[in-house]
């Protein structure tokens, strides 16, 4: 909670300030210089997707809130967004304000290949987004799959019924490397992963990273790293900025230069089962998403 006298919004705002002499380049908080990113352009028709999973087998990284505002973001900016729960504990769909007690989840499309996907879309209050919910039936999936046919490729199977109607696919990944994050990195074009600005924020990367380049390997020739994302990352704190210096000079310019500052607005929000950008659109973490979503437009990750 904000300590009198300061506000959340400055925890959150990660923009670049002017320098205090006007002729030093201003820098973002990854220390390259600051960029805007220019607004995407409309798009003629729609699809096909480009999927993209948003994965870290540590938990409470931001995974789920970047799924829902990046999600938002790029509706807002006219793509046409699929998210999938890929995540047992249901909390992308919950976010989004979506019950899942008796309406068909990603579960039920893995088990049953044959079923329409689109029995299980379900649109949200955002215009232009859709998610297909998950719910804890699918803690059972693993030990359902695991003596399927191709058991790494189900997930990839579902989302090409889909692909040609939405503009981007997000996964939202539970926090395991285990056979549903494989299925994700399988089915997906480019990855996108969280990291909270906290100690220990590289350990396991480099494992998730391995794991990458076995699916890229052995499953998907084509998947790319599309950035790594700082999320909670509070400017005040000597220890946030050491440790976003630190991922930066591990990962270079893989690291995505929007960068997402620390809030309680990403709690409430989710309460209130909306994402932050129709919450509080204001809100810097509202324009840092906003901002994320123009990085993967220019980066190409996004059509
Ligand atoms: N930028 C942020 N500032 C403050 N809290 C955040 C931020 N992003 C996420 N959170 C909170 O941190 C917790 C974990 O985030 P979540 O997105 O669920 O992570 P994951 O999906 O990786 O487990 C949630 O309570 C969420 O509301
Ligand atoms: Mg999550």
């Amino acid at each position: 909670m904000s300590k009198a006298g300061e506000t959340v919004a400055d925890k959150a705002d990660t923009r670049a300030r002017k320098p205090a002499k006007g002729d030093e380049p201003v820098l973002g908080p990854t220390g390259r210089p600051y960029q805007g990113f220019p607004t995407p352009k409309k798009l003629d028709g729609h699809g096909p997707a480009r999927i993209i999973a948003l994965c870290n087998q540590k938990g409470g990284v931001g995974k789920t809130t970047t799924t829902i505002n990046l999600a938002a973001a790029l509706a807002e900016y006219g793509r046409k967004v699929l998210a999938i729960d890929f995540d047992p504990q249901g909390a992308l769909s919950a976010g989004l304000g979506v019950q899942t007690h008796d309406a068909p989840t990603i579960y039920d499309l893995l088990l049953d290949t044959k079923r329409d996907p689109h029995d299980a879309i379900v649109q949200t209050k955002v215009p232009g987004l859709d998610l297909i919910p998950a719910n804890i039936d699918l803690s059972a999936a693993e030990v359902h799959l695991v003596n399927e046919v191709a058991r790494e490729m189900i997930l990839s199977h579902v989302l090409r019924r889909v692909a040609a109607e939405y503009d981007v696919i997000l996964i939202d990944c539970q926090p395991s490397l285990g056979l549903l994050t494989v299925n994700a990195l399988t089915a997906a074009h480019g990855v996108v992963i969280p990291l909270e600005c906290e100690f220990f924020a590289l350990r396991g990367v480099a494992l998730l990273i391995e794991t990458i380049d076995k699916v890229r390997d052995r499953l998907n020739p084509s998947i790319t790293l599309d950035g790594l994302l700082a999320t909670m990352y509070d400017p005040r704190t000597l220890h946030s900025r050491e440790v976003l210096e630190r991922i930066v000079e591990a990962f270079g310019d893989d690291v995505l230069e929007t960068v997402i500052g620390r809030t309680v607005k990403f709690p409430d929000a989710s309460v209130s089962g909306v994402p932050i950008t129709e919450f509080a659109p204001e809100h810097p973490a509202a324009q840092a998403y906003l901002r994320l979503a123009r990085e993967l437009v220019a980066r190409g990750a996004v059509a």
